[in-house]
């Protein structure tokens, strides 16, 4: 197989290092996350078209700072170094970084020199965003100045004939104006990529891939309703047709209809082995009584590997076992320097005694957005693929206190009448999750003459780019009007609708 342009994203700590990745990728050249440590030996045989160094916390002259070879220079390979990247590659190459008086920080003017290629099409000035305290005072041999801020003396710096290039700014996030396209420069005018780096060029490699590696041998996959799996699937059976067995179990906690959307895509559109298990009982059976969140978490994920292998047995010898692992799983389970994944977010996950001989992963190279769009590049319907993220122990942990099937109903009528007004005012594109969720709080109403006595829901509708952090949603009065009228007269037992302003932190967008 041919293979893709390689731009390595060497990783000193700095938190916005995934984004680098992402923006190189926007930019059609595959990129890959790695360990500062990596060995040289490791980088020849990967064979680069060019080196990130991303930024990082350490100063250059701390005892535990990530340091590199000076070999890594020799190369021959483009190198741009950012933030502490460029302040180590001063340091690595006799340069001096030295620690301002003063941190500088937020989108600022650079003076730039738009002759560097690096720079090419920019005005003589641009504002990126800066945030550093130690800064490169002397050029290392062979380097010239090609930016400088009011403070910054050296902003940004380059060796053009060693193709070594240094910025002190971030060129990734938005807060710098037209950041990507000093990526974008740096790839095509310094590492001469071409840009090979497509979903369709993805989803046919992959195809091939699969086949050869899975032949005509069998391969299973749990099915969530959620987009990776969905896209692991579709992708798979592209490769190996009727050799592809999705188990889907469906614990009854999804949302309304979703169950029934997910049988029908992979029944109607596509022609896989599907087997709907449909396990409600079995898992309300289970959390009856329960009300601690993680007891419910921990119940429902071991419930839901249960009933795949009792069903995965009477499949007989399975060869493959896919999964819907995505790049950012891999990077933060793998590098780890200071990432967290919270674990209770796998739930779901398989435990290593289920007897399939290998796992394949698919989708372990893309970015979530890669993900998507290699499901419209495979036909899966916009609404699957653009699907909010949803908790894998599903509206269990939106219920609060014990689960029954009665407040499981209600609270289903009433996440939908949400979910369509958000649509309906055109607000699902701002907001990034919203959804309904039961309390275990009664309280008094009057309907027509009657008194009543009923159920509290909350409505809750967060902004947030990765879910870690997030503000609540600004929605206007009229819809939350429209939305509580809706719910108190369509959906009995609830009397009372209130919407909750509380930002992450401190609050979690679940409320479990
Ligand atoms: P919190 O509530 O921690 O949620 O602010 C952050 C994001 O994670 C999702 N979430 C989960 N996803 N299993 C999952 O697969 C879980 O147990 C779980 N808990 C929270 C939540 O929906 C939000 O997108």
């Amino acid at each position: 197989m041919k293979k893709n342009e390689l731009i390595l994203i060497i990783d000193f700590g700095g938190q916005y290092n995934q984004l680098i990745a992402r923006r190189v990728r926007e930019c059609n050249v595959y990129s890959e996350v790695v360990p500062f440590d990596i060995s040289i030996e490791k980088i020849k045989e990967k064979n680069p078209k060019g080196i990130i160094f991303t930024g990082g916390p350490a100063s250059v002259y701390g005892d535990d700072s990530p340091k590199c070879s000076k070999e890594i220079f020799e190369l021959g390979i483009p190198i741009l170094g950012i933030c502490y990247g460029m302040q180590l590659m001063t340091y690595t190459l006799n340069g001096n970084v030295a620690r301002a008086t003063k941190r500088e920080y937020g989108t600022t003017d650079v003076n730039i020199d738009n002759t560097s290629l690096l720079f090419k099409g920019f005005n003589n000035t641009n504002g990126f965003l800066m945030s550093h305290t130690d800064y490169v005072e002397t050029l290392p041999d062979g380097f010239k100045n090609i930016g400088y801020t009011s403070s910054c003396p050296n902003a940004a710096i380059e060796n053009k004939e060693r193709k070594l290039y240094g910025i002190q700014f971030h060129p990734e996030v938005n807060n710098s104006i037209n950041g990507t396209q000093v990526i974008r420069n740096f790839l095509y005018n310094i590492c001469n990529c071409s840009g090979d780096w497509t979903m369709s060029s993805f989803v046919q490699d992959s195809i091939k891939v699969l086949k050869e590696k899975i032949g005509d041998k069998k391969a299973l996959c749990a099915l969530s309703g959620g987009v990776d799996s969905s896209v692991a699937a579709v992708l798979l059976s592209k490769a190996i047709g009727k050799n592809l067995t999705c188990i889907f179990v469906d614990h009854g906690l999804l949302r309304k209809n979703e169950g029934d959307e997910v049988e029908e895509i992979f029944t109607k559109q596509y022609d896989i082995n599907f087997i709907r298990v449909n396990a409600k009982d079995r898992f309300l059976e289970k959390l009856a009584g329960v009300t601690d969140p993680e007891k419910k978490r921990k119940i429902i994920g071991e419930e839901f590997i249960r009933v795949f292998e009792a069903e995965a047995k009477k499949l007989g010898t399975i060869d493959f076992l896919v999964q819907g692992t995505i790049y950012p799983d891999v990077i933060e389970s793998g590098l780890g320097k200071g990432a967290v994944i919270k674990s209770h977010h796998n739930v779901g996950g398989l435990p290593d005694y289920v007897d399939f001989k290998e796992i394949v992963e698919p989708l372990k190279s893309l970015f979530k957005d890669e993900v998507r769009k290699t499901g419209l590049e495979l036909g899966i319907p916009e609404n699957l693929v653009y699907r909010q993220p949803f908790p894998g122990p599903g509206l269990a942990i939106r219920i609060i206190g014990d689960i029954t099937e009665e407040k499981l109903d209600i609270l289903k009528e009433a996440d939908y009448i949400f979910r369509e007004e958000i649509s309906n005012s055109g607000l699902h594109k701002n907001i990034n999750q919203y959804f309904a969720v039961l309390t275990n709080l009664r309280s008094v109403g009057v309907m027509g003459d009657e008194r009543t006595y009923d159920y509290t829901l909350a409505l809750r509708a967060v902004e947030t780019t990765d879910f870690m952090t997030g503000v609540w949603s600004k929605i206007p009065y009229e819809v939350l009007e429209k939305v509580s009228s809706r719910i108190v007269n369509e959906v009995k037992h609830i009397n009372r609708v209130v919407y909750d302003i509380t930002s992450k932190p401190p609050a979690t967008i679940e409320w479990e």
